[in-house]
């Protein structure tokens, strides 16, 4: 097994971190990592804000309803940059604006995406921990506020990383086999049954973890998900569409 698979197989989400700096030569690394990443036609229409600010930090911990997120050592808000592909249309007097449309902000999400990720792979392969913050889009609105974020921009998804002050057990997964179809889509006739044993595998980990013990399913998880989303987060097209996007929700068929 390579190294590489052998840290991605390892993978836990790590939460509480050292007060330590990231050494600057691996900083750059990481950085150069990123900007290494595929890019959708190689556009490169992503940015990332490194977050350096406590105050914002703060304020983005307020968002995401989480408090470890003010004391994140790297914190990295990935967003949609059509912004800049605007800006390189305007000095070429290009005189369309396709990067309002959605297949632009699509290429831009996916790559803001892929990036983090790669990130997180690479911190991983140094010993550091990484957390994905989904939670940034419970309000998105204040998120572009407190970011100063213009128009043709959107937050992606956050990520926080530093030297693990934390161990986590490594939470299980449900069986691949749900997960990868072969030539097209398959179900099973019950997920009930077909995730029964994940769901015990669910109660044991969390029985039996060291921090935050409960007990839980991973089903019950689903269904508390769903019952449980932020008001802000499901109108979250409004706020695109107020960043500048066209959504093209009134054309028909034309
Ligand atoms: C897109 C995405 C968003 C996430 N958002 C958050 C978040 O806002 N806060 C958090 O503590 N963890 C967040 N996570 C981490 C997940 O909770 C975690 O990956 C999942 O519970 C599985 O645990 P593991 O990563 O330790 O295997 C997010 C993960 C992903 C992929």
């Amino acid at each position: 097994m390579t190294e590489t698979i052998k840290h991605q197989l390892n993978h836990r989400t790590i939460r509480f971190f050292e007060d330590r700096a990231i050494k600057p030569e691996d900083l750059d690394q990481l950085w150069d990592v990123m900007n290494r990443t595929a890019t959708s036609n190689g556009l490169q229409a992503s940015s990332i804000i490194r977050v350096t600010d406590p105050q914002i930090k703060d304020d983005i911990a307020k968002v995401c309803n989480q408090f470890y997120v003010a004391d994140l050592p790297e914190l990295y808000i990935f967003i949609v940059d059509s912004r800049r592909i605007q800006r390189i249309a305007e000095e070429k007097n290009y005189k369309g604006d396709e990067y309002r449309s959605m297949d632009f902000f699509f290429k831009g999400f996916t790559d803001g995406a892929l990036m983090a990720q790669n990130l997180t792979n690479a911190i991983e392969s140094l010993g550091l921990g990484a957390v994905y913050l989904g939670s940034i889009l419970n309000d998105p609105q204040t998120m572009i506020d407190i970011l100063g974020l213009p128009e043709l921009t959107f937050p992606v998804l956050g990520l926080g990383f530093g030297y693990p002050n934390d161990n986590p057990e490594k939470k299980p997964r449900m069986k691949m086999e749900l997960k990868l179809h072969e030539n097209g889509y398959t179900e099973p006739d019950s997920y009930m049954e077909a995730l029964a044993e994940y769901d015990q595998e669910m109660t044991h980990y969390y029985d039996t973890r060291q921090k935050n013990q409960r007990s839980d399913t991973y089903t019950d998880q689903v269904t508390r998900a769903l019952a449980n989303v932020p008001e802000k987060r499901a109108k979250i097209m409004q706020v695109v569409e107020r960043q500048g996007f066209d959504l093209k929700l009134n054309n028909g068929n034309d």
